[in-house]
């Protein structure tokens, strides 16, 4: 049973769920899920133009607010908060790409970007939304981190750490907020074609260019993990085992990583 089913079951309206970064990509995805689920939604992002349209398409509320902006994120929380009392679901889903630009090719600024999006952004939004997922626990929050956060080696370094950063933050608030009433699920997407990742432009081969899924998937597979109450979910389940050989053997990727780079260099 659907949690907005089981909502309507104990008499109370449909639950409601805030998904940043809702207005593009994946949270866009995301949002049109839930509301066919018949969620009741608050979508966040900083342009409003494509905020509003994806929120009237979806019958969603909306509010402008950079998730990097720790008093911005205070100040829509307590203003979503006089409205909604109680929310069942926040999604931290805002993010920003690392243009593949490594430690070597990114101004400080992008590398400073990068950590308060992606990283901390999730951290302001769960410290300000958090009495309201209490006030409606049984909650959940869900984290969109990424396979980029379980592997590092080779380009893209900053995006990377910052994306390493937001799935240890995302696994160990997990433990710390269990006793609340809140779970915590950690979504891994691999390679996903969206506006902000247009990732299968990047492939010439047609092969390569299978290997990149949908937004409509990693929904789906939100949507699947908050009603199994799965932990962690890598999206397609394929690139778990990437994640188990980093894990297992980096010495071993960064040797092979490090020789291929130094073979590329010399050609
Ligand atoms: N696509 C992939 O291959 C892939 C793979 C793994 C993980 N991910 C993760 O999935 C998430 C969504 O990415 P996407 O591919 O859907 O990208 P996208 O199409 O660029 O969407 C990103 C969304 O986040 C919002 N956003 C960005 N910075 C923000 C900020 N500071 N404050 C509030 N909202 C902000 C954007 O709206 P505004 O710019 O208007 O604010 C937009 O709504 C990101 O966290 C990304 O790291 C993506």
């Amino acid at each position: 049973m659907t949690l907005s089913a089981r909502a309507a079951d104990r008499g109370e309206g449909p639950p409601l769920a805030v998904v940043t970064g809702g207005s593009s990509g994946i949270g866009a995805a995301i949002a049109r899920r839930l509301a066919r689920r018949g969620w009741q939604l608050v979508l966040v992002a900083r342009g409003e133009e494509r905020l509003a349209e994806v929120a009237s398409e979806v019958g969603a509320e909306h509010e402008v607010c950079d998730v990097a902006d720790r008093g911005e994120v205070e100040r829509v929380a307590a203003a979503v908060r006089e409205r909604h009392p109680a929310i069942r679901l926040l999604v931290n889903n805002a993010g920003i790409a690392g243009h593949g630009g490594g430690f070597l090719d990114l101004e400080p600024e992008q590398i400073e970007q990068l950590v308060r999006i992606n990283y901390l952004g999730s951290v302001w939004c769960l410290r300000a939304f958090m009495p309201a997922l209490e006030a409606g626990a049984p909650s959940d929050l869900v984290n969109i981190a990424s396979v980029a956060g379980t592997i590092a080696a080779g380009h893209s370094g900053p995006y990377s750490a910052s994306k390493h950063a937001q799935l240890a933050f995302s696994r160990s608030v997990g433990v710390e907020v269990a006793g609340s009433g809140i779970t915590v699920h950690t979504v891994i997407p691999g390679l996903i074609d969206t506006p902000g990742f247009p990732n299968r432009s990047r492939f010439r081969s047609r092969a390569l260019k299978r290997l990149v899924a949908e937004p409509e998937l990693v929904a789906e597979q939100v949507a699947r993990a908050v009603e199994r109450k799965r932990l962690e979910q890598f999206v397609p389940h394929w690139y778990r085992p990437a994640a188990i050989v980093q894990a297992a053997a980096p010495g071993l990727l960064a040797r092979a990583a490090r020789a291929s780079a130094v073979r590329r260099k010399r050609k």
